[in-house]
């Protein structure tokens, strides 16, 4: 039976969470409109039209929900800061009691001996720098870096831990590219730009907290999913190299300096010759304290002419009768193995966490209990193969779960539970699941 211990008494073990799952509050104390509100107010983008307005509630029961975090037996505490409280037009005016909301909830994190780890950037721009162009404009890094002094000022005495963004890929992709999320562009060139300059901040927003803050433990996240190819022909091989281009190495590779993996797809070098990406190797460069990956499913892959750019297809879980969760993420901890290993032979990491991981399941409530057994077994197995890259020597200091409670799953709206806590979004009732309670047993020992 894997334990805690195995992993060594200095391993740190958390919880994420992301401002605009949670907190609701959306359009009071002074917070400026985020994409994402308004997103989610436009007809048909969200399942079942869910809207974010209320969310957990978080913004007034941070500290039923920080208890919670500490009963669990997490150490680690991350949660993002929501752009719009501080600065409700993205720029400018400072909303003080923004400033004031997170300093109580990274005080309340302190007082129960909870590390809080900062996320600055999880999707919620400010919806006054979208109607700019958003993260396709290049006003959006300066905007961006006045933001991340702002906070590095004020709540650098406090706090040491941050993470610049969180899954650049994912908001770049699914934001800009495929328009299912805020603020639903599509197109390569709004992709395209976009990816630019969200290499920029990622690199500038680390040079920033770098100067500002004394001691400062830097990260940023990303994405991840080893890409298997569904058979060895040429064709398959290829597409999987294209679609690992995008989905692994798109953003870790600038940070390193390496510029944008153009090599293995002339797509990408088509991108480096129109934008220039070249000539911005040295601002997109930033040595990461470091790297937080986020895996749930691997991805298998196969050729297919008839998509365009990239030619690739995913060959989803269900139809291939593997196991998935009720998202059809196939449940594949072989694959967490090795999408680590994958990012641990750059030789410039130095450091890897784990920065979410977890598995969404229709969880039903029983006489007040929830029994998410499927649940548990996908921790066992994930943090089993998690030990394992231990084992093997790579620097691995950390794992956080997805998520503390249940909450807005972006345009899966409240359908997808996350959560180690049950959310009952009619009365915000917190409710602990068996996971809940296993994660504490196995922090026990
Ligand atoms: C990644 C994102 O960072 C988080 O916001 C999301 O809820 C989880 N994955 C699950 O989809």
């Amino acid at each position: 039976m894997i334990k805690a211990s195995d992993f060594g008494s200095d391993f740190l073990w958390g919880v994420a969470t992301a401002a605009p799952q949670i907190e609701g509050a959306t359009s009071s104390y002074g917070k400026g409109p985020s994409i994402w509100d308004n997103f989610s107010n436009r007809n048909g983008k969200i399942k079942n039209g869910h809207k974010m307005n209320v969310a957990c509630d978080f913004y007034h029961r941070y500290q039923e929900d920080i208890a919670l975090v500490k009963l669990l037996g997490f150490k680690i505490f991350r949660f993002s800061i929501a752009w719009s409280r501080i600065l409700p037009a993205g720029r400018g005016e400072v909303n003080q009691e923004g400033l004031r909301f997170y300093h109580r909830v990274i005080d309340e994190c302190l007082t129960h001996g909870i590390t809080p780890y900062i996320t600055l950037y999880h999707w919620d721009l400010p919806q006054a720098l979208e109607d700019e162009g958003g993260w396709t404009s290049f006003s959006i890094n300066a905007a961006f870096n006045a933001f991340v002094s702002i906070c590095a000022l004020e709540y650098g005495d406090k706090v040491k831990n941050w993470i610049v963004l969180n899954e650049p890929f994912g908001y770049t992709s699914l934001g800009y590219m495929l328009g299912i999320h805020a603020p639903g562009k599509t197109g390569l060139s709004n992709f395209f730009p976009a990816v630019l300059h969200t290499a920029i901040a990622q690199a500038e927003g680390g040079k920033i907290l770098r100067a500002e803050i004394s001691n400062a433990n830097i990260g940023t996240t990303y994405s991840c999913s080893e890409i298997i190819p569904h058979t060895q022909s040429d064709n398959d091989l290829l597409a999987a190299k294209r679609v690992d281009c995008l989905m692994n190495r798109l953003f870790v590779e600038p940070a390193q300096g390496l510029g944008f993996p153009t090599g293995d797809w002339e797509v990408l070098e088509k991108f480096q010759m129109e934008y220039g990406t070249w000539r911005l190797q040295d601002r997109m460069r930033f040595d990461f304290d470091f790297i937080g990956l986020q895996n749930y499913f691997p991805l298998t892959i196969k050729y297919n002419a008839f998509i365009p750019v990239i030619q690739a297809w995913e060959v989803k879980a269900k139809s291939r009768k593997k196991p998935h969760t009720a998202m059809g993420w196939e449940i594949n901890a072989n694959s967490f193995y090795n999408i680590i290993k994958q990012f641990a032979a750059y030789p410039n990491i130095k450091n890897l966490m784990i920065t979410e991981n977890g598995a969404a399941y229709h969880d039903k409530v029983d006489n007040g209990n929830i029994v998410d057994a499927e649940r548990i077994e996908y921790f066992k197995i994930y943090l089993e193969a998690l030990l394992k890259t231990k084992r093997d020597g790579i620097n691995i200091t950390g794992y956080m779960a997805w998520t503390l409670m249940d909450n807005f799953e972006w345009a899966e709206g409240f359908n997808a539970r996350f959560g180690l806590v049950h959310t009952d979004f009619k009365t915000l009732k917190r409710t602990i699941k068996y996971s809940g309670y296993w994660w504490q047993e196995f922090l026990k020992n």
